[in-house]
């Protein structure tokens, strides 16, 4: 069990001594640890028994801190950044040669975020570097969105968990990077295409690709919980699958079963985002075999929620 608590200055001496802190964000918990300093990347690497060709987003307070790290910034980048900052986006810019090669798995090209967490955001200020932070979950497994899921699957191997409750978005942050200044959608995520095509104009998607050598946290099988997961109509597979253990996990809909997760009661994808991996972990703890889901409406976050599930039911790890 990792120390949790609300102690800033704690978490600041930790991270000042190299050492790592989960920390919360507005999409998931993050294992966090400097971002300009190897050893600690390292062992960011090591705690969540990451391959080192993935690499890192580092979390910066505002965005006038990206140009130290950053060599140059694209119109549309900006436009996304001065709009959507501190929150759900991630963007990938071209680095300073001070972002350690081990952040960025080599590439040439880093992932900034200012994420909007009053706590982590008051963290990020009294330090002199920023965080690199991946989701502080072993590699391949469900991201955490409560400091309990952080402890139940890191914390023998990390000090100090710093509390900041649920996650409000509950989603990872949807990633853009740029080709001769056109915008390229990596990771759907916590913000959806249609608020950043508002802003900048249409997007092109690159994600669902089992090897995308830009975005390789994209594998395929990420996001695995612990039961396999199989995607369909919930009323059909249970024709299949016996109800006395099967998981249901589903949109709105009550199916008055013990072993059921309902991701927004009240119909919205932002609640559901919200609950999702909640919704997940949760089934680790239910006498169980199967997880049987259904996709939300394709829209908004839905489209990052079924990404989600796509992935989830994809992997072969049950
Ligand atoms: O919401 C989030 O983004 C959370 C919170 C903690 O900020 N972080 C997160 O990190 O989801 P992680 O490491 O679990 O996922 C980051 C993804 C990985 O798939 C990685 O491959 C990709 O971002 N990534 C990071 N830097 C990249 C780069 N320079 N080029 C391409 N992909 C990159
Ligand atoms: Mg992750």
């Amino acid at each position: 069990m990792a120390e949790t608590g609300t102690d800033i200055l704690k978490a600041k001496v930790l991270l000042e001594a190299g050492e790592l802190v989960a920390i919360p964000t507005e999409t998931v918990y993050g294992l966090a640890g400097n971002a300009l300093n190897t050893a600690a990347v390292a062992k960011i690497f090591a705690v969540k028994n990451r391959p080192q060709f993935d690499p890192l987003i580092v979390h910066v307070y505002d965005i006038q801190q990206v140009n130290n790290y950053v060599t140059d910034i694209p119109e549309k980048a900006r436009l996304l950044a001065e709009n959507f900052w501190p929150g759900p986006l991630t963007l990938l810019l071209k680095k300073q040669s001070i972002i350690p090669d081990l952040v960025t798995a080599g590439l040439d090209t880093v992932g900034i975020r200012c994420p909007k967490h009053a706590l982590t955001q008051e963290l990020l200020r009294s330090i002199s570097f920023p965080l690199a932070a991946p989701s502080a979950n072993p590699f391949g497994y469900v991201s955490p969105t409560r400091p309990e899921h952080v402890d139940g699957q890191l914390g023998n191997k990390i000090q100090y968990i710093l509390d900041g409750g649920s996650c409000e978005v509950g989603i990872e942050s949807t990633i853009v990077g740029f080709e001769d200044g056109n915008p390229i959608v990596y990771r759907m995520g916590g913000l959806s295409i249609e608020a950043i095509e508002a802003v900048i104009g249409k997007v092109r998607l690159q994600s669902h690709s089992a090897s995308n050598p830009k975005s390789p946290g994209q594998l395929k099988s990420h996001y695995a919980p612990r039961k396999k997961v199989i995607i369909g109509r919930i009323e059909d597979l249970l024709q299949q699958y016996p109800a006395h253990c099967a998981g249901l996990l589903t949109f709105q809909k009550d199916f008055n079963s013990p072993y059921q997760f309902i991701l927004s009661p009240s119909g919205t994808l932002e609640e559901a985002a919200q609950n999702l991996f909640t919704g997940l972990h949760a089934f680790d703890k239910m006498p169980i075999e199967v997880i049987l889901t259904e996709m939300v409406p394709d829209n908004g976050l839905g489209r990052a929620i079924n990404d989600r599930l796509r992935r989830a039911a994809a992997s072969e790890n049950p």
